[in-house]
Parts: C-alpha cells; sequence; structure tokens
C-alpha cells in the first residue's frame, strides 16, 4: 500500500473516531493515539525515507497538514465539551424563581360552577343552546303574542332571517323539550342579550341559569321546595324566600322570587336598598301553551321552571357595585377574586 494513501486512511479513521461524540477522556485517548510520541502519524513520518527523494517534500506537506487538521478538530471538541459543563454549571438551583402570574377564575364562571354543583346534587343534568335563536324559539313557542312587548326592538336585538339574539334563557326549555320525553329534569345556563341602555346595573349581555323539570304530577310545592334548598345552599342556612306573584308569558301561575339580604340579615342596607329583599329571578308552573307547541300532552304532564340572573347573584355575593367591571376583564379587578 502506498504511503500516500496510508495518510488518507488516517484520515478517515480519525473522522470516525470523532464521529462517534467521544467523552472528553476518550478525545485525549484519540490525541494520545494520533498525536503522542508512540503515535501513528509519527511512525509514518519515520517512514519518509521509503519515499523517492522528489517526492518527500510533498509527503512531508500533507502529513503536517493532517496533524494540525487533527489538532485543531480535538481542541474544538474538548471546548465545547467546557463550555457544556460551564452552562450547566452556570444555573443557580437556589436562587428564587421568577413569579408567573397566575390567573382566577372569573366571578360569573364561579357562580355558575357553584349552580352547577348544587343543581347536579338534585339530579339536575346540564342542558345548552344556541345564543342566536329563531324567533319562533325565543318567543312564539313559549306562548308570547304576536303584540307583547318584550319583541320590541328596545328589549331585542334583531338579526337577519327571522333570528334574534336570544333574550333569555327559555328557549332552551324549548329545544330540551322538543328533544327528550319527560320526565326532564335540567338547568340551561348560558349567555342573554338584551338591548338596553347600558348604566351600572343594566349590560347588553349577562348570564341566566334557567331550571325546568317535567314529569307527571310535578306541584308548585316542589319548584318552592328545590328553590329553597338551593338558596339556603347558596346563599346559606338563614336565608329566607320570598316568592311574589308574577307575570309571565310562558308560566301560569308567575312568580318572582327574592331571598332575605345576606349582607345585611333583612335589617335593610345600601345593596337592598333598605327593603331587606333581594330579588333574584322568575319561576312559575309551565303553561299548558307551551306544552301545546312542544307537543306533550298537558293532560299527563306538569312541570316547572324558573330561571336566575347570574351578574345579580354574583355582584350581590361579592359585593360588586357595577356589572360593567364584570365584563371589561381588567386584571386589576380580576386579580381580586
Ligand atoms: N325567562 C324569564 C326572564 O328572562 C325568567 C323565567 C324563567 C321566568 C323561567 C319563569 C320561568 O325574565
Amino acid at each position: 500500500m502506498s504511503l500516500f494513501k496510508k495518510v488518507d486512511d488516517l484520515r478517515s479513521e480519525f473522522m470516525q473516531a470523532l464521529a462517534s461524540n467521544p467523552a472528553l477522556s476518550d478525545l485525549e485517548q484519540i490525541r494520545q493515539n494520533f498525536l503522542g510520541r508512540k503515535g501513528v502519524i509519527n511512525d509514518l513520518f519515520k517512514k519518509i525515507q521509503e519515499i523517492e527523494a522528489d517526492r518527500r517534500g510533498e509527503f512531508g506537506g500533507l502529513i503536517n497538514q493532517l496533524k494540525l487538521d487533527i489538532h485543531d478538530h480535538i481542541e474544538a471538541r474538548i471546548n465545547e465539551h467546557r463550555g457544556e459543563e460551564k452552562a450547566l454549571s452556570s444555573v443557580d438551583v437556589t436562587l428564587p424563581g421568577i413569579q408567573v402570574e397566575r390567573g382566577t377564575i372569573h366571578p360569573i364562571e364561579s357562580t355558575l360552577r357553584d349552580f352547577k354543583q348544587i343543581f347536579h346534587r338534585l339530579g339536575f343534568s346540564v342542558a345548552e343552546g344556541p345564543e342566536i335563536e329563531t324567533q319562533w324559539h325565543n318567543f312564539d313557542a313559549l306562548n308570547f303574542p304576536p303584540e307583547h312587548p318584550a319583541r320590541d326592538m328596545q328589549d331585542t336585538f334583531f338579526l337577519k332571517n327571522d333570528s334574534v339574539l336570544r333574550t333569555h334563557t327559555s328557549p332552551v326549555q324549548i329545544r330540551l323539550m322538543l328533544e327528550e320525553k319527560p320526565p326532564i329534569r335540567s338547568i340551561m345556563p348560558g349567555r342573554v342579550y338584551r338591548n338596553e341602555a347600558i348604566d351600572a346595573g343594566h349590560y347588553c349581555l349577562f348570564h341566566q341559569v334557567e331550571g325546568l323539570y317535567v314529569d307527571e304530577h310535578v306541584t308548585m310545592g316542589e319548584l318552592k321546595a328545590t328553590l329553597e334548598l338551593f338558596c339556603r345552599e347558596y346563599f346559606g342556612e338563614s336565608v329566607k324566600l320570598r316568592f311574589r306573584p308574577s307575570f309571565f308569558p310562558f308560566t301560569e301561575p308567575s312568580s318572582e322570587m327574592d331571598v332575605s339580604c345576606f349582607l345585611c340579615g333583612g335589617q335593610g342596607c345600601r345593596v337592598c336598598k333598605q327593603t331587606g329583599w333581594l330579588e333574584i329571578g322568575g319561576c312559575g308552573m309551565v303553561d299548558p301553551n307551551v306544552f301545546k307547541s312542544v307537543n306533550i300532552d298537558s293532560e299527563i304532564y306538569t312541570g316547572y321552571a324558573f330561571g336566575m340572573g347570574i351578574e345579580r347573584i354574583a355582584m350581590m355575593k361579592y359585593g360588586i357595585t357595577d356589572i360593567r367591571l364584570l365584563f371589561e376583564n381588567d386584571v386589576r379587578f380580576l386579580k381580586q377574586f
């Protein structure tokens, strides 16, 4: 084998040794094998006598170049290793960490979660419906007469093709009764929209939780008992509940519900406007006309329904005085919960 070829072979042998990513101690061993006094490069130098005189200069140059290259490669690798070591040792695990800003649960969301949890224990499942509704689901099927003032431009956001932004969660009752056969026992949380002047107490969107129970022999007594249980769970043992006669097209009889003010214990304060009572929603027995529009036989089935405003309840519970704060998502406000 020509000695010239031997130089090429040594070069590839070295590159192969490097390719296996040798550790620092192995690199030292490789350096010895190639560049050491008894290394293969020196051996090759000794054979220079065997080359014909006029090519000895060329041969010596090649070996020198190989020697330099090997030296450079090994130095570069050693530096890489040292850099890694340094990077590792520069991590000071005793330094305090960087503070990460944690989010909190929005007061509306946490109120909704509390509602769902309590009604879950009372046997209610959770149903949802679309926020863009047909006028039929939002009004007609719920027994609103065509000229009912709630359809007025002042309250309802009308959309194209006979659609509206739902003004309450009651249309989900309709969807549920069309889909399922009684017994039905569900709550329906969600956003609703009203075209109202915005102030501390009113916003163009808010949340409601609707409740519906349809079965044979459902009574107004059960409605009262269920809501009383709920209120005691949510507001506390000492809370009192008051039902005031009212009117909704989709319930008969209808009633408004108030709880005794849990801030002043019914003594009268700024939040309850000195009345001792806080209004939390509406309720009543499902009107037979509603059953008719969803093909449920009102001779066999009865039902009750209720609807509560989440913002009002959250505002009372957390002492929030302006509804707009709940929609601005200012972290300085949200951080407090
Ligand atoms: N949908 C009524 C409202 O938005 C509330 C309600 C629901 C009343 C169910 C009675 C029964 O005001």
